[in-house]
């Protein structure tokens, strides 16, 4: 282990400058436009394994390309399957930037850049672990496979077909993803619970053009006020999403980890600083953490429709159209919501209205067991890693895939995110604490330590 450590501590700026390499690249998924971005950066991380000596394949997909790649196996000892993805979230608004979204910066500890935390930075650590171990040792004591996607921020479409045609190819002892966060800083924790995603979009249609609202006002039904009545009306005062049967498969809180979410000592009035906000509000009866957390949400993203230009116009609109989705907890099936969703939509939709519902995509809530010799195994990696033993947290985001390893693979997920909630991850600003960088290259490389004590399953 001295001689990976010292190759690690030796490395820190080549690790760092690799990272700023594949941040300049702006792989964004959802835009069309970047399609070749998207292919470039695939092949960035193709010449990562490529380089380590592992077999590397480029997965075709009908979308964006899946990285794939492994190390030979390790008889006697289990096999780990690292998840990532290369692809980021869309920069704009772009003058809220400090310094460019794909010209990573260097401030204060951190690294700037759209992609430093989710997922790129959290990504490489566990492929420059392995490089510095195979630099060092010669070979890992466990064997890794490596699947690194490109349309995780557009809701994983294509992934779940791979993992179904691969069964054989992927089996694994136990799934890794770098794609969280801590705590807090220097409280590293072991996520044990994701939420689940809905989303959605509407279209209103009313009249065949846009009226004078003068003339036809008040006689002919303006879709923008139905859809302003009917998204308000999805939710109540009290944070109580409003559509039928939404809450029936929910499975509430235990009273055990409602007091283990206490004891965290979380802090919200540098909450409230941190997003800028005099107070927080949500589902009545439940704690930030717990509405954060382990709670369903409703979110509306975006709307549009009718005149937003400068000074007054008196349209009354042809159209109208929003965006939005629901958080949703372990247990909760996106479908299920969608079609509940939709009888409330058109039980509420006026005369004179086309209602148009597009679901987008949707991903199921995450529970991860806590009891096993894997999990036994992160928790000593990230004690080595970060001189201090992991809090166990629930967290909000969406990891689609994840459920989709345990039902193909029959694989249990270890989320291990060296991120912080003040990241600003899908946000102007993003970054990455460059400490955490490398504390997470050194857990990682503890952990495959770890995992190869373990005997094979
Ligand atoms: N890394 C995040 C997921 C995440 C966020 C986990 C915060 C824990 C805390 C991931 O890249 C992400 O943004 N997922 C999307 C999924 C969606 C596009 C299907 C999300 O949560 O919105
Ligand atoms: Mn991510
Ligand atoms: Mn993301």
């Amino acid at each position: 282990m001295d001689e990976i450590q010292q190759y690690l501590e030796q490395h820190r700026e080549a690790f760092e400058n690799d990272l700023c390499d594949l941040l300049r690249i702006p792989s964004i998924s959802a835009d069309s436009r970047h399609r070749d971005d998207m292919r470039q950066a695939a092949n960035w991380v193709f010449g990562q394994f490529d380089s380590m000596g592992l077999t590397v394949e480029m997965a075709e997909t009908p979308g964006h390309p899946i990285v794939y790649a492994e190390s030979p196996a390790v008889e006697g000892a289990p096999t780990v399957l690292v998840y990532g993805h290369y692809d980021v979230q869309p920069p704009d608004p772009l003058e809220e930037w400090t310094s460019p979204p794909f010209e990573p910066t260097k401030r204060d500890g951190n690294v700037y850049a759209r992609g430093a935390t989710d997922d790129k930075g959290q990504m490489l650590t566990h492929v420059k672990s392995a490089q510095a171990v195979l630099a060092t040792a010669g070979k890992l004591p466990i064997q890794i496979k490596y699947v690194i996607e490109g349309e995780e921020e557009v809701g994983s479409e294509n992934i779940e077909a791979f993992l179904e045609s691969r069964r054989r190819q992927l089996a694994c002892d136990v799934v890794v993803i770098s794609d969280t966060s801590q705590f807090g800083p220097g409280r590293p924790a072991i996520t044990y619970g994701l939420r689940g995603i809905a989303y959605f979009e509407v279209r209103l249609t009313g009249p065949k053009q846009d009226l004078h609202s003068g003339t036809f006002g008040g006689a002919v039904t303006n879709p923008l006020n139905a859809m302003s009545k009917m998204l308000a009306a999805l939710v109540d005062g009290n944070g109580r999403i409003q559509i039928p049967g939404y809450y029936d498969d929910v499975v509430d809180l235990t009273e055990r980890e409602r007091e283990q979410f206490a004891a965290l000592g979380f802090d919200e009035s540098s909450f409230m600083k941190q997003v800028g906000v005099e107070a927080v509000s949500g589902e009545a009866g439940y704690t930030t953490l717990e509405r954060r957390w382990a709670r369903p949400t409703y979110d509306v993203h975006g709307f549009w429709g009718g005149y937003s230009g400068e000074g007054a116009k008196t349209v009354l609109p042809s159209r109208a159209g929003a965006k939005f989705s629901f958080r949703l907890v372990p247990n909760q099936d996106p479908k299920k919501i969608g079609e509940l969703l939709e009888q409330m939509l058109r039980s509420m939709c006026p005369p004179g209205i086309k209602l148009e519902l597009i679901d987008l995509h949707g991903a199921p809530g995450v529970l991860v067991p806590l009891d096993n010799p894997y999990m036994s195994a992160a928790a000593a990696a990230i004690e080595r890693g970060f001189g201090t033993a992991p809090v166990f947290i629930r967290e909000g985001g969406s990891i689609p895939i994840v459920n989709a390893f345990a039902e193909n693979l029959g694989a249990d997920t270890l989320l291990l995110g060296w991120g912080l909630d003040d990241d600003n991850t899908h946000s102007p600003n993003e970054k990455f604490c460059l400490a955490d960088f490398h504390r997470g290259i050194k857990t990682s490389a503890a952990l495959w330590d770890e995992l190869g004590k373990l005997k094979q399953r």
